[in-house]
């Protein structure tokens, strides 16, 4: 099968200035040398800690973010150029939802102007069409018409994000990449959003790539997940892979630091955590090189790959 969108060896760097003349001295490495490649209807998570480049790669995706080095390939064309040289069918197919959709709405505007907006820029629908295609977007995620004309802070936290996941798919894209979209709302309602969002997916084939600083959130959305460390892959693979089958420390310490909600396991997985954490070192030249970043990802099977110096010698020293 083809796909849809390849991310080719990304890399961005952010330049340091310092001193008087405010000369570049250094760079951030935020993103360094990944690949990801997107097939239609598939989800993807995209775990690892704060700061380490999971916002900067989507935003790399869409454009929002000047690329350093590498290729971005929409159906098999090169598109890697700033977003707004790229082509209006890329910016329809690509979207994103953020966090926050309160910052990401103008406070000003009402959800029917908010909603309208996509439609405004992209299609030639008349303001009678405009308010039924908002008012049917608004429905799929269990709004009433009656949203319409209210501003974003009459909204709760979790209505606000399904407008903005509302929004995104609008114009039907191929790709949503939804950058923490729940991280800010109660458990309960982080079900609701993630639950109306597989419907979505579901009803409109469309691939989600899914931002998350926790494990235990994109379990049951992905088929995929890379999970990175530092401006790079640690590990990648299917759900069975990395949740049941981890080889990364990395991704172990991630995994012991999902909550346990049986409370008769509670106890196991606090000893396990602290086996874990005794064991991980960021300076054990298995996992990681002298510059306390990862490895390149080496291939296990065909769909789960680690990041560890050497495979032959992997697994035989008896690492946890
Ligand atoms: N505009 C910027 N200028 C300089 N450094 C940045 C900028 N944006 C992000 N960074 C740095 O790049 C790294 C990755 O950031 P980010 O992609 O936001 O991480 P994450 O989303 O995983 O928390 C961090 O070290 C961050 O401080
Ligand atoms: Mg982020």
């Amino acid at each position: 099968m083809s796909n849809l969108i390849e991310v080719k060896d990304l890399k961005v760097h952010y330049p340091i200035r310092s001193g008087i003349l405010n000369r570049v001295t250094d760079h951030v490495r935020a993103v360094d040398g990944v690949n990801l490649a997107f097939e239609e209807g598939k989800t993807y998570g995209l775990v690892g800690e704060s700061g380490s480049g999971k916002s900067t790669i989507g935003k790399a995706i869409i454009g929002l973010e000047t690329i350093t080095d590498g290729q971005i390939f929409y159906n098999g064309e090169d598109v890697s150029g700033q977003a707004r040289q790229r082509r209006s069918d890329y910016r329809q197919n690509v979207q994103m939802v953020f966090q926050d959709a309160m910052s990401s709405f103008n406070p000003k505007r009402r959800i029917i102007d908010i909603m309208s907006e996509p439609l405004r820029n992209f299609t030639n629908l008349t303001p009678a069409e405009e308010k039924k295609r908002a008012i049917e977007l608004l429905e799929i995620v269990g709004l009433t018409e009656e949203a319409l004309y209210k501003y974003p802070h009459q909204f709760s936290g979790g209505q606000r994000q399904r407008i903005g996941v509302a929004r995104a798919v609008a114009l039907n894209p191929k790709l949503v990449i939804a950058d923490e979209p729940v991280s800010a709302l109660d458990l309960s309602v982080q079900a609701q959003v993630l639950n109306f969002m597989k419907q979505i997916q579901d009803e409109y084939n469309i691939s989600y790539l899914f931002i998350s600083h926790d494990l235990g959130v994109v379990k049951h959305m992905c088929d995929e997940i890379a999970i990175m460390y530092r401006g790079r892959f640690a590990e990648y693979g299917n759900k069975q892979d990395i949740y049941q089958n981890a080889q990364h420390i990395y991704t172990k310490r991630l995994l012991s630091a999902i909550p346990e909600v049986n409370p008769n396991k509670r106890e196991e997985n606090k000893l396990r955590r602290q086996e874990i954490a005794a064991a991980y070192d960021e300076s054990s030249p298995t996992y990681f090189d002298s510059n306390g970043r990862v490895h390149d990802l080496q291939s296990l099977s065909n769909t789960h790959s680690v990041a560890v110096s050497d495979l032959n010698t992997f697994g035989k020293e008896g690492e946890l």
